[in-house]
């Protein structure tokens, strides 16, 4: 191909009509898709822009025919129908600069397609970043996401089940792995638990809270001590002060922190002084009572703090399979904030949890709903805000971003998204988002597993994305019931046999 030849080649169509500085139409013969990448000159630069919607037509077969046999006609009397692509492109900056130029393209300027070079250079690794697939219109280009930004501005990975959320963390977090780094996964579905990361350990953290470690306000919402129960929220305070003071001084042992309080409590009710309160310090008590029958297999005194547990390097797995949504929400919460609490210590004071860490909440919907109030909720909310100045980033997992807390959602500057289907969700996704235009969000629905939407500053310019296949194993996904049924039908159908040969054998031996 000489060079004409290829310049022509890369020619896709040209401006038409009415023109902004961000927004162009443009009409075409050939069928670029939505996504690609197209390359404009004009006022001296050449300014890259991405296709964002597409219509055909044909001048000739029209809206207003409402006879099928006139469009038999025409098409017998045009032999093959003319027809058109008309679109809109997004213009997102100089090739270089990414600056967006002041004035409009003028009409009639050609639309190119960006050629690969340029594109490797706007997506590459600027060295502090992660690989997560190639562009899907591009794919001679590998799309890199910066790490500092997705710690710093946090990240949302949104999608129907199935689209590939936890093939995306798992690429994601073996990247980060790669710099050494760490991440935290509360797994709720014990998906993690069995991965093999390429570029670091799994590090499995027990699900165990050291009652040592709760702070007051934690135990006594925990108890649920209404926020407005002051005078059970006095005594429980007494009884837990005086209990903590008998600890300090040896006087009990740590297994008998619970039922020493318990006493001391009884004590109170036992004492003139208190007789006025004796209802209110019975439901204290009774809170007791229901605390360590619902969470008392969760509290362990001999558990660690979670943040000696953390390692560096390796993905830290907290396995929340097996406990129910109530408690996941203690652990998260709790774990949540010593995380916080230590990073703060560890800036101010040089003591605490040494280094930066990525957390990941799978579920993110049912730790931080919409329209309910939870303990690991208010913490989420307190790292989005928070956490960029102490090295703590967020990712929020979640297949129905529609029941997951605004305010959280907005705290998050990157996102990824994956297949998303119900309006409502899409809807939410985009208030909480201004990167993602009208057109972008027609594109949700026809998207293919492990095809993405990523936008924020974790990428200089918004992107469709083939994501990488996780190369590891996750042991998550959907389970083949019919398999499992086989399998245990031959085993039973194996067993039968194998006792009636048994029984035969034994005959013969009569
Ligand atoms: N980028 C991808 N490339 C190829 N296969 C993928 C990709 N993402 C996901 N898959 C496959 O699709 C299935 C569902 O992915 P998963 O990440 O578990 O979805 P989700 O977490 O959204 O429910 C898995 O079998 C996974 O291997
Ligand atoms: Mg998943």
């Amino acid at each position: 191909m000489n060079r004409q030849e290829d310049r022509n080649s890369a020619i896709i169509g040209s401006c038409i009509g009415e023109a902004t500085p961000e927004r162009v139409t443009f009409i075409s013969k050939g069928v670029p898709k939505v996504g690609e990448y197209v390359v404009l000159e004009y006022d001296g630069r050449k300014v890259l822009g991405m296709i964002e919607a597409l219509v055909r037509g044909s001048v000739s077969i029209t809206e207003d025919i409402l006879d099928p046999s006139d469009v038999e006609r025409i098409k017998r009397i045009e032999g093959d129908i003319d027809h058109y692509i008309k679109g809109t492109i997004r213009i997102l900056g100089d090739v270089d600069s990414l600056m967006i130029p002041r004035i409009p393209p003028p009409p009639g300027t050609e639309v190119k397609r960006a050629d690969d070079g340029v594109l490797q250079n706007i997506f590459g690794n600027n060295g502090r970043c992660v690989r997560l697939g190639v562009l899907l219109n591009h794919p001679n280009v590998p799309v890199y996401v910066d790490v500092n930004s997705i710690i710093s501005r946090h990240l949302a990975i949104l999608a129907i089940t199935g689209a590939g959320k936890s093939n995306t963390v798992a690429v994601l977090v073996d990247g980060i792995l790669r710099y050494g780094g760490c991440v935290l996964i509360f797994d709720m579905h014990s998906e993690y638990v069995d991965t093999r990361f390429k570029h670091g350990d799994v590090n499995p953290i027990e699900t165990k809270i050291n009652p040592l470690y709760l702070s007051f306000p934690e135990l006594s919402k925990l108890m649920k001590i209404g926020e407005k129960a002051y005078i059970q929220e006095r005594y429980l305070r007494m009884a837990y002060n005086e209990t903590r003071e008998r600890f300090l001084k040896g006087e009990i042992s740590v297994t008998e922190f619970f039922s020493s309080m318990k006493k001391t409590l009884q004590e109170y009710l036992r004492t003139d002084q208190y007789k006025k309160d004796k209802n209110s310090i019975m439901g204290v008590i009774n809170k007791l009572d229901e605390l360590l029958e619902k969470y008392g297999f969760i509290l362990s005194f001999s558990a660690p703090d979670v943040v000696d547990t953390l390692k560096l390097g390796a993905a830290n797995i907290v396995d929340l399979g097996c406990v129910d949504e109530e408690v996941a929400d203690v652990v998260v919460s709790h774990f949540l904030r010593r995380i916080l609490q230590e990073r703060k210590n560890y800036k101010m004071r040089g003591e605490g949890l040494r280094f930066p860490i990525l957390i990941v909440i799978e579920e993110a919907h049912i730790l931080a709903p919409k329209d309910r109030d939870t303990y690991s909720k208010y913490w989420i909310s307190r790292i989005a805000r928070e956490g960029r100045k102490f090295g703590v980033g967020l990712c929020l997992v979640s297949q129905r971003p529609k029941s997951l807390d605004a305010n959280a959602l907005s705290q998050v500057n990157n996102m990824i998204i994956l297949r998303l289907v119900e309006p409502s969700d899409q809807r939410h996704v985009q208030a909480a988002s201004e990167m993602l235009s009208d057109d972008l969000l027609a594109q949700l629905p026809s998207l293919n597993v492990g095809e993405a939407i990523v936008l924020g500053l974790m990428i200089k310019i918004p992107a469709l994305v083939k994501i990488d296949k996780f190369e590891g194993k996750i042991s998550g996904g959907d389970v083949d019931v019919v398999d499992e049924w086989r399998r245990l039908h031959f085993q039973e159908k194996d067993s039968v046999k194998r006792e009636h040969e048994e029984l035969k054998q034994l005959m013969g031996d009569w």
